[in-house]
């Protein structure tokens, strides 16, 4: 297991559809382990493929708040929303490629999604909270979409403007 590391808006790679996971491999399990590892290293409540470079349709979560409570660490594999409720829910959003910009962002307050399992399975599962908020987040990310995507142009921009300059700062060292 390693840490992977991210790679930061803007990038190319973040703004490409990712291609489907034909079976669950060694690679891919090896994949699932490092992202969860540089998730809760970040740390952050999800995590998907693109922003460690991978094209792949996978992302892993947990958005269990409490730092007392027991981790639940989840794997999704070429995940789909099979509902969504009419309620919606507005969370002041972040991304680990996006480092300290964060902004309200109203998605379906409920979302009950279905994905392949690690274990080769398809699951389903509901989810609301701020587990319904990042599954949707990360869901997004697979297609090559940022949180910053659902906001107006002139925040996007100005986000992105700061990005720009963060990673000339971090690339000068
Ligand atoms: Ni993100």
């Amino acid at each position: 297991m390693s840490l992977r590391q991210i790679l930061i808006h803007p990038d190319p790679r973040l703004k490409k559809m990712c291609e489907p996971v034909a079976r669950v491999t060694p690679e891919i399990e090896a994949l699932a382990d490092d992202m969860l590892a540089t998730m809760y290293d970040a740390p952050g409540v999800g995590l998907a493929a693109p922003q460690v470079g991978v094209m792949s349709r996978i992302f892993v979560m947990d958005a269990t708040r409490d730092p007392e409570a027991e981790r639940r660490p989840m794997v999704l594999i070429n995940p789909e929303i099979a509902w969504s409720s009419d309620d919606l829910n507005t969370y002041d959003e972040g991304c680990l490629s996006i480092p300290d910009q964060y902004a309200d962002v109203t998605r379906p307050a409920e979302v009950r999604m279905r994905w392949l399992g690690l274990d080769g399975k398809t699951h389903e599962e509901d989810f609301d909270g701020l587990w319904a908020t990042c599954a949707q987040h990360e869901l997004d990310h697979l297609n090559g979409v940022l949180f910053i995507d659902h906001l107006s142009a002139i925040k996007r921009q100005m986000i992105t403007r700061k990005m720009v300059k963060l990673k000339r700062e971090r690339a000068r060292g």
